[in-house]
């Protein structure tokens, strides 16, 4: 057994050398495997006399034992390193932006709904809200719009079904959302101020108009409210909506049923190579209506003509999302295609405020 020292040399530089746990298991294969070198030489022990194997027994164990832990100690080190080189491939810096994902984005009608929602609210108007399928009479009587009057027609109403003989109200898709100026004060009495953004219909469509369209109503009503708190509120929302610091504003006598008086509203404007100038120019365009609500009005509602009075207003929303937004035809609103929403959408995540900026 004189070469039992050779046999530790190359076994202990074959398992140093190994460069991989697969190598590693073929070095203890040739020494501790079934037919290894070691084990063999172990066979060899019961050929010997009793003497020889006193000392060579003992020292072949030893070595088995060393040639073992030298393996285990190995494979330790093979683990440890690929562990160190898989972090080292697979670093990460944490600290990098991430990969935007693309989400959808916002309607310009929805931008223009947030924004002046966000202009209206610091001016201390809640949203109030009322149904698209509504009772004629909130949709008219209620507004002195009685049954033979011209405006019914010109509305251009869509009428809910009705078999003969149904007991319930007549229903219409609300024209306008006017009806919720009596809902709102119903709800709430007075002293009240709301806005409601919200969708109307009507029968009607071409360039400028689509059967479905979007206002949104103002109402404020309180002890001493007049037409120069009224002509105040819509000169300080226009500024903040166009984002100008200079806008003027042109009433026009006019009448609605609801109001008395009533103006219509002009914004003065240029157009100048097909681009809109808001607050400049020589030219008018119309934004809304409005006026003094009409004491019949206030009296359907339930609140007390002689002691509350207020203005209203009501606003096409697509009107001024393609003013502000450099938008031709309104129908494409409607049409759902990728491409323009992509082009004319807003971000979902920048939400409009004052402060924060109402359009970027
Ligand atoms: N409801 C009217 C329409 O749709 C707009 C309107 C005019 C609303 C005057 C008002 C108002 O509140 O005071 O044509």
């Amino acid at each position: 057994m004189e070469d039992l020292g050779a046999l530790r040399g190359k076994y202990l530089t074959a398992i140093k050398g190994a460069k991989d746990e697969a190598a590693l298991e073929e070095v203890r294969l040739a020494a501790l495997g079934k037919k290894g070198e070691i084990s063999l030489a172990m066979r060899e022990l019961g050929k010997m006399t009793p003497d020889e194997r006193k000392t060579a027994g003992p020292a072949l164990n030893a070595l088995k034992d060393e040639i073992d832990a030298a393996l285990r100690a190995r494979k330790a080190a093979l683990a440890d390193a690929a562990l160190e080189e898989r972090l080292r491939a697979e670093w990460l810096d944490v600290t990098l932006p991430g990969t935007p994902r693309r989400m959808g984005t916002i309607h310009p009608v929805s931008q223009v709904m947030d924004e002046l929602t966000a202009i209206f609210a610091d001016m201390g108007f809640a949203v109030a809200e009322g149904p698209q399928v509504e009772s004629d009479w909130f949709n008219f009587d209620a507004l002195n719009i009685p049954p033979e009057h011209p405006a019914r027609q010109e509305h251009d109403t869509f009428f809910m079904h009705r078999d003969a003989g149904d007991p319930r109200p007549p229903h219409v898709l609300r024209t306008h959302t006017s009806p919720v100026q009596i809902r709102a004060m119903q709800a709430q009495g007075a002293p009240i101020r709301v806005i409601a953004p919200g969708r109307v219909y009507r029968m009607d469509m071409d360039q400028t108009h689509a059967p479905m369209f979007h206002q949104v109503e103002g109402l404020a009503i309180d002890r001493t409210l007049s037409m120069a708190n009224l002509k105040w509120v819509l000169e300080e929302f226009c500024r903040a909506f166009f984002e100008v610091d200079h806008v003027e504003l042109r009433f026009r006598a006019s009448h609605f049923p609801f109001t008395e008086p009533s103006a219509e509203v002009d914004i003065r404007c240029s157009w100048t190579g097909g681009q809109l100038k808001i607050g400049e120019g020589d030219d008018w365009m119309e934004i809304l209506g409005s006026g003094m609500v009409h004491p019949k009005v206030l009296h359907a509602a339930g609140v007390d003509p002689d002691r509350w009075q207020g203005f209203a207003f009501g606003m096409g929303i697509d009107r001024i999302a393609m003013l502000k937004y450099g938008i031709p035809d309104l129908r494409a609103f409607f049409e759902s295609d990728l491409r323009w929403l992509r082009h004319y959408g807003f971000s979902a995540l920048d939400v409009p405020g004052l402060a924060s900026g109402l359009s970027r």
